[in-house]
């Protein structure tokens, strides 16, 4: 039938359009000019671009102390059991907060998002819990979890911080783009100690890391242990983007 209307209407498209259907390698060939032209117009574009990520106000790359938790939290594979990355999906957003935007992660070399959740995701878990029971969490999970599964890390709270590699970390992250300035990479391990410090003065450590939140976080003055550092990251995870600036509802949408 399709051959009899060929025959009847012989348009000139037609006829050339025969060619590739009675041809399959010129079809093949055709179909990755055309699809090469597509790419081409989605990719090209994203070569001008400096960064396809949208800046949002209060996100600011992690204080020296928080980082070296970060650390910790990478060596320690928390990422294994916990994801940090919220979608944008009903129940995630009522479970966890605002969904996670892309700008939350920026200076994050490398992710956590994660992609297995044995625990709940952690994205915004910052402030959610007092010091108090993070230090009891991490030490023994089931002191105040009963039925947690998650292992316990006591040691951390014993642990000195080394942190005399954090001025170095920092400057290689700089090279990975995170703004650090070299007065931030100068007094990295000065910021380091103060932050943990609740003597300590604060406003430095605020004006290069606003909002910053300083305090003992371990509740042990004697010993800046890698507790500090850890329970620092955690509380300050999500916390950054005020969210009420935005819309109340937002995330119960
Ligand atoms: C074997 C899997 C596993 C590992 C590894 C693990 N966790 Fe968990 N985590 C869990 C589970 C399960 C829960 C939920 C029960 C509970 O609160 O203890 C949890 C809960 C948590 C919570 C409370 C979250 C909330 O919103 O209630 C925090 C904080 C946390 N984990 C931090 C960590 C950190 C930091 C590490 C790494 C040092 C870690 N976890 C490693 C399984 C794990």
């Amino acid at each position: 039938m399709a051959e009899a209307a060929t025959k009847k209407t012989p348009t000139s498209l037609w006829a050339k359009h025969a060619f590739f259907e009675k041809n399959s390698i010129w079809l093949v060939i055709g179909i990755l000019i055309v699809v090469a032209i597509g790419g081409l117009v989605e990719i090209v574009p994203l070569f001008y671009l400096k960064s396809t990520i949208e800046k949002v106000s209060g996100v600011r790359p992690w204080t020296p102390l928080e980082l070296a938790g970060r650390n910790i939290y990478v060596r320690e594979g928390c990422y294994n059991c916990h994801s940090q990355m919220i979608r944008p999906l009903r129940d995630e957003v009522e479970r966890y907060g605002h969904y996670s935007l892309a700008a939350e992660s920026m200076y994050d070399h490398p992710f956590q998002w994660g992609s297995k959740r044995t625990g709940p995701d952690l994205a915004r878990v910052g402030n959610k819990y007092s010091d108090e029971w993070q230090r009891q969490h991490l030490a023994d999970p089931r002191s105040v979890v009963p039925g947690s599964i998650m292992p316990g890390y006591p040691f951390l709270a014993r642990t000195r911080l080394k942190g005399e590699y954090i001025a170095e970390d920092l400057s290689t992250q700089a090279e990975l783009g995170v703004p650090y300035s070299p007065e931030m990479v100068e007094n990295a391990l000065a910021d380091l100690r103060a932050q943990a410090d609740p003597n300590a003065d604060a406003d430095a450590l605020d004006e290069r890391y606003p909002g910053a939140q300083q305090r003992d976080f371990d509740g042990n003055p004697a010993l800046l242990s890698e507790a500090d550092a850890l329970i620092a990251y955690l509380q300050a995870l999500g916390t950054m983007v005020d969210f009420k600036l935005y819309d109340d509802k937002a995330n119960v949408r």
